[in-house]
């Protein structure tokens, strides 16, 4: 069944169905989903869209750097990715490590897309664990523990809400005579959100983005069982709500409206860093730009090189091409023990 047909079912059931929930189905439908419909390239030159890592080998090797700054001395490292994708960003990074002669001794994998572990475990010869959910992670030895993500949270659905005269009412999608408009509703959460976003005066019309399903996973991060990490992710987002929607629909490396299309889409939103940087506040976390990020962290051979080439990829990872209305592609940081070195 297609996606619009799944969509158009609830609505006739439910009267409505809510933004987290579209973009969830449209996304991860075990069968019709975006991330899991087979012969379909998503990510990449030949997909819908692009990504750092797909870009060059470059955003692996700074990324690395970054941990490597704060473990000068490490020599077994186990490896943990947030939504890999097509994997190139750890089987960049597993060469990268290896290539300074640093032993990997264990490669998880947090993936949800049949699609990508079948990707992933086609194209390499390296071993790895997929696991589904972060509180999963088991590991039997004692070695510093690497885990990143790029363009992870961007994919994870989020409910969202518009202020009215001193409430939050929920967002939702309906349909009548063919055509799609959006509703609200009236929700329990209200006082919850405008308790939890406090520091900020709404005025009627305001969008907030919040997503449940971010938290739990940031709790499954905070509440990992190992010795030593350092934790990077890397995404489109913001550092100030921008109390509109940041949802995106990109089909074809094209930007569309929501309803142009329901079929082969990939849906994401601007990721809160202002959230991840207060639920992280106890470990000191440090968000930079991925400008910084890359020029922080790649030798100097390329970040001076006058080659043509290498200027061009070196522009395109630092993300400012892609900078929007308040959105920027963000770093945010940080080591277990909260003791990251400030820039
Ligand atoms: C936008 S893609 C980015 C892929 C890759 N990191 C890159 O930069 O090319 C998002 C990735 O996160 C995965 N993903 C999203 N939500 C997930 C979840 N809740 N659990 C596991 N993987 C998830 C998707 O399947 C996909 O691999």
């Amino acid at each position: 069944m297609s996606i619009q047909a799944k969509i158009d079912t609830i609505i006739k059931s439910v009267g409505s169905i809510n933004i987290q929930d579209f973009v969830e189905i449209s996304n991860f439908d075990k069968d019709s989903g975006f991330y899991n419909k087979p012969n379909i390239e998503k990510i990449g030159k030949d997909g819908q869209f692009m990504t750092s890592p797909e870009i060059s080998s470059l955003f692996s090797m700074a990324l690395t750097n970054q941990f490597l700054k704060e473990f000068p001395k490490v020599k077994n490292v186990n490896l943990l990715e947030l939504g890999p994708g097509n994997g190139i960003l750890t089987l960049d990074i597993y060469h990268y490590l290896k290539s300074k002669n640093i032993n990997v001794n264990n490669i998880t994998l947090l993936e949800r897309s049949d699609y990508f572990k079948g990707k992933i475990f086609e194209r390499s010869d390296v071993e790895f664990n997929f696991i589904e959910n972060i509180y999963d992670y088991e590991i039997d030895n004692d070695d510093t523990v690497f885990i990143y993500s790029n363009e992870f949270f961007d994919a994870i659905g989020s409910k969202q809400f518009i202020f009215n005269n001193g409430n939050f009412n929920e967002i939702k999608i309906s349909r009548e005579n063919n055509r799609y408009f959006l509703i609200q509703d009236s929700v329990a959460m209200s006082g919850e959100l405008i308790d939890r976003y406090s520091k900020y005066k709404f005025k009627n019309n305001d969008i907030l983005e919040h997503s449940n399903l971010i938290l739990n996973i940031l709790s499954d991060i905070q509440n990992l069982n190992c010795k030593n990490y350092f934790f990077t992710t890397t995404d489109y987002g913001y550092t100030k709500l921008p109390l509109k929607s940041t949802l995106r629909l990109l089909s074809s490396h094209k930007k569309l409206d929501l309803f142009d299309e329901f079929e082969n889409v990939d849906y994401s939103f601007g990721v809160n860093f202002e959230l991840l940087k207060d639920f992280f506040i106890s470990k000191n976390p440090q968000i930079i730009n991925q400008k910084d990020l890359i020029c922080n962290n790649l030798p100097n051979e390329y970040l001076k090189s006058s080659n043509k080439n290498i200027r061009e990829i070196i522009e395109l990872i630092s993300g400012e091409k892609f900078n929007d209305m308040g959105q920027v592609f963000l770093n945010l940081s940080f080591k277990k023990d909260g003791t990251i070195s400030k820039i």
